[in-house]
């Protein structure tokens, strides 16, 4: 009787251990870029009052890997996946794993395209990310100048979000391309299309095709350095440059500050990463908008939550991913340049004062 008692209690621990549940699993892209290691960091932040048992788990650029990952999350019985895709469309078939298994899959930043196993989008409003650029570019060109060069650079074309930033950029750049404010210099598809106010996915493709950096450093800096090459001098001078997130503009900006036909730039960004806010302080990348990863997060955690107690997360609004209205409740977004850098940034805490030096 002892021995069997004991027995069962052995089952019980070694069960326990061996069937240990994970109620949220967490996938990110990759550990190589700065932002991702923000959100990873604020997760595990917010997690520690969660009140559930949570994974994160990274796919380091490799969509086997991504459905390998959520394979074995799925098989820790989570309720609900929270998933950033290294690959819009190729994360499909992994969304739809998971949710054949009944998890709820919910879309973290980018969103997953071209299934319906998608139940809920937690984005920034990535629109007004792009918007935000090209109302910056506009707003440093002399009134009622003509001909100034203009570069566009944008984001990974397996990334839904580069789309939507470029969309948001050329709502404001467009009509200063067609009146003959802006010359692209770096895009005959974006000058052939220049009177167009709205375009189709597909010819943002064929833009994006020309002008992506793969979301690269390194692919930034050489497709910036082909271009300068392939420019006459009357295209450098004064320049403005949209470059589509902060690793890649200062790859972009570093470029062009050391061709020596460049007098001034102006560059774009987002992510308010560390090294670019230094870059801002220093006068060395012009604006970057800030994503406040912690809202996100919080989101996030708020959205599994709901889900695991049967309700529904918030809706304001929803993204088509090509097969489905994905509901979402995007999160505002703030442009942060050299004058407001103290108060966005240090008073808000998203960063202590003391990562920087030369602020004022
Ligand atoms: C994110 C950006 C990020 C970029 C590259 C985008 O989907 O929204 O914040 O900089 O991917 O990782």
């Amino acid at each position: 009787m002892k021995r069997a008692l004991f027995i069962a209690m052995l089952f019980a621990i070694v069960g326990g251990i061996v069937f240990a549940e994970t109620q949220v699993g967490i996938v990110l892209p990759t550990k190589d870029e700065p932002r991702w290691i923000q959100d990873q960091t604020r997760f595990l932040d917010a997690l520690k009052s969660a009140g559930f048992s949570a994974k994160v788990l990274f796919s380091q650029g490799d969509s086997a890997k991504e459905k390998a990952n959520v394979e074995a999350l799925v098989s820790e019985n989570i309720k609900v996946l929270i998933i950033c895709p290294q690959d819009g469309t190729a994360a499909a078939a992994a969304a739809d794993l998971a949710h054949s298994a009944g998890v709820k899959v919910i879309s973290y930043d980018r969103l997953i395209r071209d299934t319906t196993s998608v139940d809920y989008y937690v984005t920034f409003d990535s629109f007004q990310v792009g918007k935000a650029w090209g109302d910056y570019l506009n707003s440093k060109v002399p009134a009622g100048s003509k001909g100034n060069n203009l570069y566009l650079y944008a984001g990974a074309a397996s990334d839904n979000n580069s789309f939507i930033f470029f969309e948001g950029a050329w709502s404001a750049l467009q009509p200063k391309i067609a009146d003959g404010t802006f010359i692209v210099r770096n895009s005959e598809k974006a000058t052939g299309l220049a009177k167009k106010a709205k375009l189709t996915r597909d010819e943002e493709s064929q833009i994006i095709g020309q002008v992506t950096t793969n979301w690269n450093f390194g692919d930034a800096k050489n497709k910036a350095e082909a271009n300068l090459t392939a420019a006459p001098k009357s295209a450098k001078g004064t320049v403005y440059i949209c470059a589509p997130n902060d690793g890649t503009a200062r790859a972009i900006a570093d470029a062009f500050a050391a061709d020596k036909d460049v007098r001034t730039y102006y560059i774009t960004g987002q992510d308010a990463e560390i090294a670019s806010i230094q870059y801002i302080i220093d006068g060395k990348q012009s604006m970057t908008v800030l994503k406040d990863v912690r809202t996100l997060v919080k989101d996030a955690i708020a959205a599994a939550v709901a889900y695991m107690k049967g309700q529904t997360p918030p809706v304001t609004t929803y993204y088509n991913n090509g097969k489905k209205d994905v509901p979402a409740k995007p999160t505002a977004i703030v442009v942060v340049t050299k004058d407001n850098v103290k108060k966005e940034i240090i008073d808000s805490g998203y960063w202590p004062a003391s990562d920087f030096t030369g602020l004022k």
